[in-house]
Formats: C-alpha cells, structure tokens, sequence
C-alpha cells in the first residue's frame, strides 16, 4: 500500500535499518522506517489518509509518525544527507537520495533497504555489503569517522554484538577503541549516554554487554562510580541462573523490574554518597532512585540480621523484610551465599509477606479499647503472633486480644 501512495504522488520510498536487518535474520520487529526520496510530510500524510491513521509530523525535522495501533508505527523521513560540523555535534542535514541516506547509518547491517514502489518491489538495495555482514556475523561502520561523529554508535556496537552474538569488525573495533581512548565520550551528554545505557540494560545477555563495556573501557569513561570487582563480576554472571533458581522457589506473580534489578547489582557494592551521585547522573526515576538508595542503606544489616543459625521468629523475619521490593529481595539472596538467609527470605515471600491480622480498630473498640496509640500495639502483637503461627482463625485472634 505504501508502495502504491508513493507511486501515486512520484516518489520512491524505502523500508530500511533495523527492519530490513532483522527480516533477513528472520527475527520480529515492529518498528518500521520508511525513508522516501523526496518529501516525507507529503507522503506521510497520505499514508495516515490511507489507514485512516493517526499522524504527529515533526515540520522542523521534517519527519512523521504514522501510528497503525498501539505499539505498530511507521517512522517515515526524507532521504537525506548528513554531516557533522565538529565531532559529537548533532548533524547538518539536507536532502538526498537513498543511498545518501543510508551511507550516513552506524553499521552495514543497518544500512539495507527494501523497495515498496510497484517497479522494484521487494528489491534488497544494498549498497556497502550489509548482506554480507550480516551472514558472516560482523559489526561494520561505513566510513572511519563514523565512532567520532556519533560516539553512541560505539554503545550500540556492543549491543548488536550480544544480542545476534556478532562480533565487531577489526578496523571497526580499532576505530571504536581509538575513539575511547581520544575521550570523545566525555563530550556526549549524559542524556544521550544514558539513553544507550538503558537500551543495554534491556538486552538479554547484560553481563556479556558490560564485560565488553568494561574490556573497552567504556565504564570507566563514562560511569566511573561502578567499579566492576571481582564479586561483582561474579554475581553478573551469575544473575541469570541465580534468577531462574529464584524464581522458581518462590510464587510471585508480579514481573520483575529486570532494569531495577540489574541497578541494584551495579550499585550493591557502592558507597551512599556515589549512589546518589550516579543516580542523579543516570537521571534516576525518583522510584528507582528511593528503591536504590534504600537498598544500600540496609542491605549489610538486613544480611547480618538474618544470617546464621541461631533461630529468628517468623515475626523478626517480616519486621526485616517488610517494604522492600521484590527486585531487592532478589538481589538480597544474589549477595548472600548462606542458604539460611535465603530460605528465610523465600519464607517471607511465599508465606509471610501476606499475611494481615483479620481483626482491626474495629474490633479493638467493640472489645472498650479507648481509640489511641495503643491500636497499633496490640494490631501489632495480633500479627506477631499470627506471624509466629499462634493464631489461625479470626476467633483465636479475638481471644488472644482479650487476653
Ligand atoms: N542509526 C544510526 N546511528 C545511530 C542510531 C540509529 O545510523 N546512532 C540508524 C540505523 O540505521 C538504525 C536506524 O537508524 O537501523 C534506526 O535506529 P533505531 O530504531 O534506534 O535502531 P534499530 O537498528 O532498529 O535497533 P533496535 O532493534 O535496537 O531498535
């Protein structure tokens, strides 16, 4: 259909980038960009016409998005040339022809398009070997300053390399590891950076993504606060398994926060006053930033606390644990190696985490306690002793309380 509107009003439009990239490898992607030669707002236009879509155009850009559903959208963009003024700026563009277009892309492998016009339909264009690439497994710039003009290409490298287990061209990995040691990353805002850490932080392999981080140099540059000891490195390339263990000992049904769970890892061994820092650089959620800074405060105490074998009541237990997330519980058991604290911290979760007193303030003023403090005393021993497995039904608790 797209083809047919481009027909129409005599343009040539193009699929490209990702899309093309992972059609080939036969992975899903929902993310399509339409490159036309020619003006995009135009076709755009159309094209929401067409599917009776909605269209935000950006005119300044003089790109659109054109939304089929909820998370289907088209990003259509006129073929354009690009160049950088000076390294790490944000590009001049003018318009251009296709392969323009796709000569200014990071590597070979995005830098394929399909054609949607009626003469050429479907037709593979692909003009610096991305087919290539692709099937020998490589990570290839197009031109030598491609890491300088765009250092975040250098994050996405790496990303790419986890996450199709490809590696980096030689001369490639030469230019990406010139373009460190030059400090260019110095010069990228810490939005841009983090938006390519977090985009990390959602790929599957993440240990293997900051080994590589780590071996290149990059964390140091960047995020110097994280500090990749030898326990650390450890309970990264563990997480995984540690997780699916986990996960299955204990019957949750929320869904783990894997960014939230992966930070506190990264900030498990951190001092209180570099948390806050590094949070405040990474532009922490004011959620994740409580849930990390919480973490740090408490987790040596809560692992002395509940560690060794003298006995803890199932009260003690809940008092400790209370209030924390499950991503902390998790990450909690990933620092301990005593299977005593984590049995404890299963129990919790399977077991005590809740459970609630069934009598209430209510109840309390029925049996003539004065409305004060004392409320939450005796709710609170009511639940110690429900906790410690003393009081199973609501009548055993309303004994216990007139006691
Ligand atoms: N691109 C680029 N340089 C960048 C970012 C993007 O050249 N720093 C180009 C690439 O050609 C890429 C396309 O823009 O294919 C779209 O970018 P994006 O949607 O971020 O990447 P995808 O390749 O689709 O990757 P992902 O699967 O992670 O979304």
């Amino acid at each position: 259909e797209a083809g047919k509107i481009a027909d129409d009003v005599g343009l040539n439009a193009y699929v490209v980038g990702g899309f093309v990239r992972d059609l080939i490898l036969g992975v899903e992607n929902f993310d399509i960009d339409i490159v036309v030669e020619g003006d995009a707002l135009m076709f755009s236009e159309k094209l929401a016409q067409h599917y009776q879509a909605h269209l935000t155009k950006h005119d300044r850009f003089g790109t659109a998005v054109v939304v089929l559903e909820d998370d289907f959208k088209i990003d259509v963009v006129t073929a354009r040339k690009e160049y950088y003024e000076y390294p790490a700026s944000l590009p001049v563009v003018e318009g251009g022809t296709i392969k323009d277009d796709l000569f200014r892309r990071d590597f070979t492998i995005n830098s394929m398009a399909i054609k949607l016009n009626k003469s050429g339909f479907g037709n593979i264009v692909d003009f610096y070997g991305g087919r290539r690439d692709l099937q020998m497994g490589l990570i290839r710039i197009l031109y030598n300053l491609s890491f300088v003009e765009d250092p975040t290409r250098i994050f996405r490298a790496i990303r790419f390399e986890q996450r199709y287990d490809f590696k980096m061209e030689e001369k490639t990995e030469e230019f990406a590891i010139k373009a460190i040691e030059s400090g260019i990353l110095g010069k990228v805002s810490h939005e841009r950076i983090n938006f390519e850490f977090f985009a990390m932080l959602k790929e599957n392999n993440i240990w293997a993504i900051l080994k590589r981080m780590e071996d290149l140099r990059i964390l140091k540059n960047v995020y110097p606060e994280v500090v990749l000891s030898e326990d650390l490195k450890k309970l990264l390339k563990n997480a995984e398994e540690n997780l699916a263990c986990l996960k299955e000992k204990v019957s949750v049904q929320e869904s783990l926060d894997r960014t939230l769970l992966y930070l506190l890892i990264l900030y498990s061994n951190m001092s209180f006053e570099k948390a806050v820092k590094l949070s405040e650089k990474m532009r922490l959620s004011k959620e994740y930033k409580s849930e990390i800074l919480k973490f740090i405060e408490a987790n040596d105490i809560i692992l002395s606390n509940l560690s060794g074998n003298i006995d803890i009541s199932n009260y003690d237990v809940y008092n400790e644990l209370k209030g924390l997330s499950m991503e902390i519980l998790f990450v909690l058991c990933m620092l301990s190696n005593e299977k005593k604290f984590i049995d404890r911290v299963i129990l919790y979760i399977n077991n005590l985490k809740n459970i609630k007193t069934c009598v209430t303030g209510k109840d309390l003023k029925e049996l003539g306690v004065k409305p004060g403090p004392e409320y939450a005393v005796l709710l609170d021993k009511v639940l110690a002793e429900k906790l410690n497995g003393n009081l199973q039904t609501y009548n055993d608790e309303l004994e216990f309380l007139k006691k």
